[in-house]
């Protein structure tokens, strides 16, 4: 296995966490926006495919509003045994690396979040482009929510001017380098880029972080700042956290 390190990080992670809402991520305020979102973007009666679908956190939202035939796959064994004891129906959970997952044109839609950061060789970022226009039929539709190096460096320049250390990603996440995935990504998919994070980002982890900073205070996720942050329309790039969509051109 390629990332050994990644895998036994987020097994690890699986055993020590109950709740799959928390098992893939601190950030809860981070988490609701992303399901918020992908309601808002993912159509219904289809066949949708999961990478990194983890204990079926964001699969068991959807169910609920969006009726589909869905299919989560992740390599952590211990992942996949918490999704598969959930019982959703018309769901399907199995383990699979999305770096050898082989099966041609079997959906309508996949979708990621936060999953191919794990691939630390930026190589594998271009070849999940690939991987993922082979997957869908044709004119099918990819939604990634992932974390990119250029809204990193944004925040990052704000943070500074703010008196803020800068953030640094875990050992384990390799952020998307827009500038050479999107001239890939554009060979195969139409695309738009939604900034679904932004105001949140700039709310938490700019005007809070420099608040907390000034009254010694620590920070908790779900401050009242950040929760009014998520609720405001996305303006402007400051998160590194991007929703890419993209539409099969064939
Ligand atoms: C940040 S978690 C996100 C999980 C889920 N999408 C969510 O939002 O709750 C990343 C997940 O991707 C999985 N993952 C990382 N690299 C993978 C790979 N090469 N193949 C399959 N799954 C992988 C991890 O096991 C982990 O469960």
């Amino acid at each position: 296995m390629k990332h050994k390190g990644v895998y036994d990080y987020w097994q690890k992670r699986a055993n020590e966490r109950e709740d799959p809402f928390d098992i893939s991520g601190n950030d809860t305020v981070l988490a609701s926006l992303e399901i918020r979102y992908l309601r808002k973007y993912l159509p219904t009666g289809c066949k949708v495919l999961e990478i990194g679908c983890s204990a079926g956190r964001v699969i068991k939202e959807l169910v609920k509003t969006h009726p589909n035939s869905y299919y989560g796959i992740d390599f952590s064994e211990n992942m996949i045994n918490k999704a598969v004891s959930l019982r959703l129906p018309d769901c399907r959970f199995d383990v699979q690396d999305i770096l050898s997952y082989e099966k041609d044109n079997c959906c309508d839609v996949v979708y990621s979040v936060r999953c191919i950061i794990n691939l630390l060789d930026s190589q594998d970022h271009l070849k999940m482009i690939e991987r993922i226009a082979h997957w869908l039929k044709s004119k099918g539709k990819v939604i990634l929510l992932e974390a990119t190096k250029e809204g990193l460096d944004k925040i990052n320049q704000y943070r500074k001017i703010a008196g803020l250390e800068q953030i640094v990603p875990h050992e384990f996440n390799n952020y998307i380098d827009l500038s050479s995935f999107m001239p890939r990504f554009e060979k195969y998919f139409s695309f738009e880029i939604v900034e679904f994070a932004s105001s949140y980002y700039l709310a938490s982890r700019l005007f809070n972080a420099f608040v907390a900073k000034l009254e010694s205070r620590p920070m908790q996720y779900e401050d009242p700042i950040n929760i009014l942050g998520a609720k405001l329309p996305v303006f402007a790039d400051f998160a590194p956290h991007k929703m890419i969509i993209g539409r099969k051109k064939s």
